[in-house]
C-alpha cells in the first residue's frame, strides 16, 4: 500500500488529539513529525500536549515546538473548550521524552526539502508555523503536495458570527497559504460541525475497550461539557479529525473548488473565510472547500483508527 508523507501541525487540543490518534496508527500515512503551536492553550501547555499524547499513544515522531503567538494579531487562548491544560479529562505521568529541539518553522522546512517525495501538511490549529515556513523558505511549496486546513467556514464562524477560530487567531498566516500556489482543501465548520461525538458515538467507542478509546471516553467526557456549556451543542463536533478522515479515504468528503479569500480587515468579519461558493467575483479559483460529508464512513474511520491501537 502506498503511503502518504504527512506533517501534522497542531494545537491539542481535545479535537486534535484524535487527529493525532488517526493519523499515527494508519497504514496508510507516513507521519513524518508533529509540529505544535498556540491556539487552544499557550505553547507551552499544547507542546506538553502533544508530548503526552505521543507517548501515550507510543508515536515515535518528533515534536517540535513552533510559534507562541500569530504573526500579526495578539494570542488569544481558547480554555471555554478545552480548558486550562488545553487536554482537560486526563492527566498523564510526566513524560520520558524531551521536545525535539529544532523550532518547528526549521524542521517543515527541512522535512519538506529533503523528502523524496512530496508532503501532505495538515493544519489543525492556527496556520502559523506553515505561514512563517513558506516565508523563510519558499522553495519548500515545490515539495507540498497538498494543504488540507480545518478551518473556515462558508457560513458561520465560531468565535465571531464570521470568522472560525483557526483563521481567526492568525488570519495573516492563512492568508499566506491560502495564496501560496499549493492545492488547499479547506475543512471548515460547515461540514465538521456534521460529526458530533453525541452519548450513542461515545458509547460505541468505548465498547472497543482499549487505552485509545479509553482516551478518547475521556476526553470526549469534558469536550462535550464545554461544548454543551457555550453552544448548547448535544456534542462535541470532532473538527480536527475529519482532516485526516479525509486523507485516508477523500471519498468521505465532497468538496467544491472556489475562489476563497481571508478577510484581513480590522472590522467585524476579520478572520473570515470568504468562500465565493457561486463565483460572484469571477476570480481565479484557489481553494477546495468541503461541502458534505459523509458522517457513517467518518465514524466508522474514527472506530478502526481507534482499535488500531489494542496492543498499546
Ligand atoms: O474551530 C475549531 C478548531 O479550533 C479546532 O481545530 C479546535 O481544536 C480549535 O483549534
Ligand atoms: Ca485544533
Amino acid at each position: 500500500m502506498e503511503k502518504k508523507k504527512l506533517l501534522l501541525d497542531c494545537d491539542p487540543g481535545h479535537d486534535d488529539a484524535i487527529a493525532m490518534m488517526l493519523a499515527a496508527g494508519h497504514p496508510k500515512i507516513d507521519l513524518l513529525g508533529i509540529t505544535v503551536v498556540s491556539g487552544n492553550q499557550t505553547l507551552k501547555k499544547t507542546g506538553k500536549n502533544a508530548l503526552h499524547l505521543c507517548e501515550y499513544l507510543k508515536i515515535d515522531v518528533p515534536v517540535c515546538l513552533g510559534s507562541p503567538r500569530p504573526i500579526v494579531r495578539d494570542v488569544e487562548i481558547c480554555p471555554r473548550i478545552h480548558g486550562e491544560s488545553g487536554l482537560d479529562g486526563v492527566t498523564f505521568p510526566p513524560p520520558k521524552r524531551s521536545v525535539d529541539p529544532r523550532h518547528a518553522v526549521d524542521f517543515i522546512i527541512e522535512t519538506l526539502l529533503h523528502s523524496d517525495e512530496k508532503v501532505t501538511c495538515v493544519t489543525t490549529g492556527p496556520m502559523t508555523n506553515l505561514a512563517l515556513a513558506m516565508r523563510l523558505e519558499p522553495k519548500i511549496t515545490d515539495h507540498i503536495h497538498e494543504v488540507i486546513v480545518m478551518g473556515g467556514s462558508y457560513a458561520n464562524g465560531n468565535v465571531t458570527p464570521a470568522a472560525e477560530f483557526n483563521i481567526y487567531e492568525d488570519p495573516e498566516a492563512a492568508d499566506i497559504v491560502f495564496r501560496s500556489d499549493v492545492p488547499v482543501t479547506m475543512v471548515g465548520l460547515d461540514v465538521t460541525r456534521q460529526v458530533m461525538a453525541l452519548p450513542d458515538i461515545v458509547k460505541r467507542m468505548d465498547s472497543i475497550q482499549n487505552k485509545a478509546s479509553e482516551l478518547f471516553v475521556k476526553l470526549m467526557k469534558v469536550f462535550n461539557e464545554n461544548q454543551r456549556k457555550v453552544f448548547g451543542l448535544p456534542g462535541g463536533p470532532l473538527h480536527d479529525p475529519v482532516t485526516i478522515a479525509y486523507l485516508i479515504d477523500p471519498s468521505v468528503l465532497t468538496v467544491e473548488f472556489v475562489h476563497c479569500s481571508i478577510d484581513l480587515s480590522h472590522n467585524q468579519s476579520y478572520g473570515r473565510t470568504n468562500c465565493d461558493m457561486y463565483d460572484y467575483q469571477h476570480k481565479e479559483k484557489n481553494t477546495y472547500i468541503a461541502t458534505g460529508i459523509d458522517v457513517d464512513k467518518f465514524w466508522d474511520l474514527i472506530e478502526d483508527g481507534l482499535s488500531r491501537y489494542d496492543d498499546l
